[in-house]
């Protein structure tokens, strides 16, 4: 495994459509391996392939419950249900934090890293990460379709505010 650079909102690759993947090989596992050990090594809970500059939907995901790592191929929301507004961040974006309309809960249709198809259901932080790395994948970033955008200082002023 190995660490990949995480690029940065403004590149172009940030704002393109991601193609499907068809060949479930060994390049394939490593991009997921290096994408999961970049997104733990930044302390993410999501990572998309275009944030590792490659064109491909592929996403991991690890909110730290009991599914642990998550890996999705081709993913594709099939359901969602509910609303719920919190806050994200994205690794792409380090100096800003946005409020987002999400499903609360979402259920997910994706390929694991040897082309067997699965599903999935999250609620709350699950369903805003499923989403929010879904996003990426159609070149859509948090920042485009946050209620409010905020500053790192401007969060800690609201944090006391409160
Ligand atoms: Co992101």
């Amino acid at each position: 495994m190995a660490k990949r650079n995480i690029v940065k909102r403004g590149e172009d690759v940030l704002t393109k459509k991601c193609r499907e993947v068809t060949v479930f090989d060994d390049k394939l596992w490593t991009l997921l391996d290096d994408m999961y050990e970049t997104m733990k090594s930044a302390n993410g809970v999501g990572l998309a392939a275009p944030q590792v500059g490659i064109l491909r939907r592929v996403v991991v995901v690890d909110v730290g419950d009991a599914n642990g790592k998550i890996e999705l191929v081709n993913p594709v929301v099939v359901s969602m249900k509910g609303k719920q507004c919190e806050l994200e961040g994205c690794l792409s974006v380090p100096d800003l934090w946005g409020y987002v309309v999400r499903p609360s809960k979402v259920k997910v249709k994706a390929f694991d890293r040897y082309g067997k198809e699965f599903q999935i259901e999250g609620e709350k932080l699950l369903a805003v990460a499923l989403c929010h790395e879904i996003d990426h994948l159609n070149g859509i970033m948090f920042t485009d379709i946050a209620e409010e955008l905020l500053t790192g200082s401007e969060l800690e002023e609201r944090k006391k505010g409160r």
